[in-house]
């Protein structure tokens, strides 16, 4: 495995994570697909109470000395209390004492961001998390944040990047790396639609460019995102075959010419129909996440029944 800094923190981090959005169905299955992946050397795993997963990542995780562990509120509890309430509730359902990186989910803008800064920074005070990170923040909304608290340091940024969702490239990887800001990067393969008939000339593309170094095109998407000094990246694969191909997108590097091969081509393809789209929306209130949190608590017992 590969290892980068967490911000501007001493600590490493893996360059490849585990994801596990959606990771409910097979739930034996998905336990030991996590803990395959970990024992290969993905050894961070990202949740969210909105995934509704927590209780199945926490056995998941069980028994692993070095497992990093990252996990979020969901934004209609961005209130002090609530925010103080659901990390107790995240703590508990996943067994553990502490969360290694406790994230804002999606910015709300209806709460006053410096209510809910204080909240993660008593949080990081009392021992129950050790880092402060976001997700979905731009470079205005994170600048906030940052700004009001009053001794802590955001040390990442998850938001949506990959090959076919670029957004993030107009201001906030410049600003990640003049601020030594981790960005965590989801939805690596695009939720998989790299590999659907759509965007069938790409992938002829990338595997032709990964044959030249033996690898598949999921390794040249993966090695893609790496390559960037502060980014790492978290794809979620629910076979060890998908793991195995996966950890395999690190210890070569993709070369500039083939890097600058991608993006020409991809300046002349039309990329996925954005989920930014919606964004506005989203960031408004955090109604929509109350509703979303309770649909995958309830398909999460339904599955474990
Ligand atoms: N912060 C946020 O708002 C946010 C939003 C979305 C996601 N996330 C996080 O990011 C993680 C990853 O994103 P994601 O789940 O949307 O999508 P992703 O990792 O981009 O893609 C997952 C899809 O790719 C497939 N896949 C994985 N490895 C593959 C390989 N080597 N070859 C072919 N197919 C492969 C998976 O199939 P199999 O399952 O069959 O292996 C799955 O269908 C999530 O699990 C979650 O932790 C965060």
């Amino acid at each position: 495995m590969e290892y980068k800094y967490l911000g501007n923190t001493k600590e490493k981090v893996p360059v490849l994570g585990v994801g596990t959005w959606k990771m409910l169905g097979n739930e034996k299955n998905d336990i030991d697909t996590i803990r395959y992946a970990i024992g290969r050397g993905m050894a961070l795993v990202d949740t969210a109470e909105m995934y509704g997963n927590e209780i199945m990542v926490g056995q998941a995780i069980r028994g692993f000395e070095n497992v990093f562990i990252a996990t979020k509120v969901a934004p209609h509890n961005f209130r002090y209390n609530d925010v103080i309430n659901a990390c107790n509730q995240s703590l508990k359902k996943l067994g553990v004492k502490q969360i290694d990186l406790y994230q804002l989910h999606w910015p709300n803008h209806s709460v006053p961001i410096k209510e809910t800064m204080g909240a993660l920074e008593q949080l990081k005070k009392d021992g129950k998390i050790r880092h402060i990170g976001v997700s979905n923040f731009d470079v205005r909304e994170f600048e906030e944040a940052q700004a009001s608290m009053k001794n802590s340091e955001i040390v990442s940024n998850q938001v949506e990047y990959s090959i076919l969702t670029r957004d993030v490239e107009k201001d906030m990887i410049e600003y990640s790396r003049k601020n030594n800001i981790t960005l965590i990067a989801y939805s690596p393969l695009a939720s998989g639609a790299l590999f659907s008939a759509k965007y069938q000339n790409l992938a002829i593309m990338l595997s032709s460019i990964g044959k030249k170094h033996g690898k598949t095109m999921a390794q040249v998407a993966l090695n893609w995102l790496i390559i960037n000094e502060h980014v790492i990246a978290i794809p979620k694969a629910s076979s060890k075959a998908h793991v195995d191909e996966n950890m395999d997108a690190i210890g070569w590097k993709l070369t500039k010419s083939e890097i600058s091969e991608i993006d020409h081509f991809l300046s002349n393809i039309r990329k996925r129909p954005l989920s930014s789209i919606f964004t506005p929306i989203i960031k408004r209130n955090g109604f929509w996440s109350k509703y979303v949190m309770k649909r995958n608590e309830k398909a999460s017992q339904k599955q474990n029944k």
